[in-house]
């Protein structure tokens, strides 16, 4: 395992906070030396810093995002990922679209299948942008779940 990408809409809202979740809690896992990044699929906030909702909804918990920047995912990280965690059901359209015209065999995961919590209740991470705050709480709980359980299984098969 080289590295996993993290995937959501925009780059500004979860697929960050999760790189910004999983940065944290790697280094203690063991996993330090993987190659960790997030993208959107959809290009409009190329070179934004997060949402402030996400940075500070995050901060309160102990994750810096604020060196993150958006960027839209591009075909070259399908080989400099072996592991593709999307959001939700829209960006598991697109990037097997781009895979699949790419012909690569990457792995393309949904996030809550690694959550313990929440896997029943919900196959996505749902979308905060045009919510409150407490969706990104919400997202966050589902985050900081799924993580530990993406985690565990990337230190398990080492
Ligand atoms: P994200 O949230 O995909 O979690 O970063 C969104 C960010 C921006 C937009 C939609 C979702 N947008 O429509 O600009």
């Amino acid at each position: 395992m080289r590295g996993v990408l993290f995937v959501c809409l925009g780059n500004i809202c979860r697929s960050p906070m999760a790189e910004a979740v999983f940065r944290r809690k790697a280094g203690p896992a063991g996993l330090s030396d993987l190659r960790i990044d997030s993208a959107g699929t959809y290009g409009g906030h190329a070179g934004d810093p997060p949402d402030g909702r996400a940075v500070s909804a995050a901060w309160a918990r102990g994750y810096d995002m604020s060196t993150l920047r958006s960027r839209q995912i591009r075909p070259e990280d399908l080989d400099r990922f072996d592991l593709i965690v999307v959001m939700d059901d829209d960006n598991h359209s697109s990037v097997t679209r781009m895979a699949r015209q790419a012909d690569s065999r990457v792995a393309i995961k949904r996030m809550m299948e690694y959550s313990g919590k929440f896997q029943r209740k919900s196959r996505e991470v749902p979308d905060p942008y045009f919510g409150g705050r407490a969706g990104f709480e919400r997202a966050l709980d589902m985050i900081e779940d799924a993580v530990d359980g993406l985690i565990a299984e990337l230190g398990a098969g080492r």
